[in-house]
């Protein structure tokens, strides 16, 4: 293999490219961490992608921001678009291949075929975005099919999404070890996400107080509060900090994302609300009482 495929940063558009690179590590023995993004990269993607070279001897990284995860009133014309910046990124986190192929590519004429996970996707998110898990687990499918690594790492901030991915490779057998990544948070608290560049200067202060309403009701659960009391004791907090409106605030065992009864253990506390034009999403771990 040439050295620029072993140290240099490529960025590579086409599925045969792709496989080319992979199959040439596998042949010399080497292992491959995927880390599938949308872009717009923040230091916790770089924490991501140093996971994955900690982990495997070759990173790829893929940036496609993914239209049918979209619902039609969503983001997507909006949602950040930077893949110079995020290549010098991705460069100094040590990624060995940018793959950051097409719409066309992903989904040429006569694209028929999704993935579709039921129950885990009834709540929380689901209901509230029709279509995007769908849209999800079918690009992550189609990622892991492309790519073939050994591992794939994701972050625990979109914790649902974890779920729905860990959920989907165990039930088709894909070959493939799904690593979760703890949030990355800026010093205030806030997770760290793409969509914060959304926020005002004014609403950027406020921001924080949905991680502190969640860290709170976590602690309270623990405590022996009874779930639905501390979430919505958290609810009043966050539109009292100045969110426009909440879409959940929830807690749920973490594995089937059922609704957690008094004293079951187990849990996380789940909230999604709309910051100005935001819709900042956040979960936290009940801690062991
Ligand atoms: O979390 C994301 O950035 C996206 O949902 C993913 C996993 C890259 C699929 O488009």
């Amino acid at each position: 293999m040439a050295s620029s495929e072993n140290d240099t940063l490529v960025t590579v558009r086409d599925v045969d490219g792709l496989r080319h690179r992979v199959r040439s590590w596998k042949k010399a023995g080497l292992s491959v961490a995927l880390v599938p993004t949308m872009g717009a990269l923040h230091r916790g993607h770089a924490v991501l992608m140093e996971r994955a070279g900690a982990m495997a001897d070759r990173v790829v990284a893929t940036i496609f921001v993914n239209p049918t995860q979209f619902g039609p009133s969503e983001d997507f014309n909006a949602y950040p678009r930077h893949e110079a910046r995020d290549f010098e990124m991705l460069e100094q986190a040590g990624v060995h291949v940018l793959f950051a192929p097409s719409a066309a590519t992903m989904y040429p004429p006569g694209f028929a075929t999704s993935v579709r996970v039921a129950r885990l996707t009834d709540a929380l998110c689901g209901p509230l975005r029709p279509g995007h898990f769908e849209g999800v687990a079918t690009v992550v499918t189609k990622l892991l099919l492309q790519a073939q690594p050994d591992i794939a790492l994701f972050g625990d901030k979109d914790f649902q999404q974890l779920a729905v991915i860990k959920r989907f490779t165990a039930d088709l057998n894909v070959p493939v070890d799904i690593i979760g990544v703890p949030t990355v948070r800026e010093a205030d608290g806030l997770a760290m996400s793409s969509r914060n560049a959304y926020l005002t200067a004014d609403e950027r202060a406020k921001a924080p107080a949905l991680f502190g309403a969640i860290t709170r009701a976590a602690e309270k659960i623990a405590a022996g509060e009874n779930p639905l009391a501390a979430t919505a004791e958290a609810k009043a907090t966050i539109m009292a900090a100045g969110y426009r409106s909440i879409d959940y605030v929830d807690a749920r065992h973490a594995e089937t994302l059922a609704q957690l009864g008094p004293t079951e253990k187990g849990g996380r506390v789940f909230a999604a609300a709309h910051l100005g034009r935001a819709r900042l999403i956040d979960n936290v771990e009940v801690p062991l009482a």
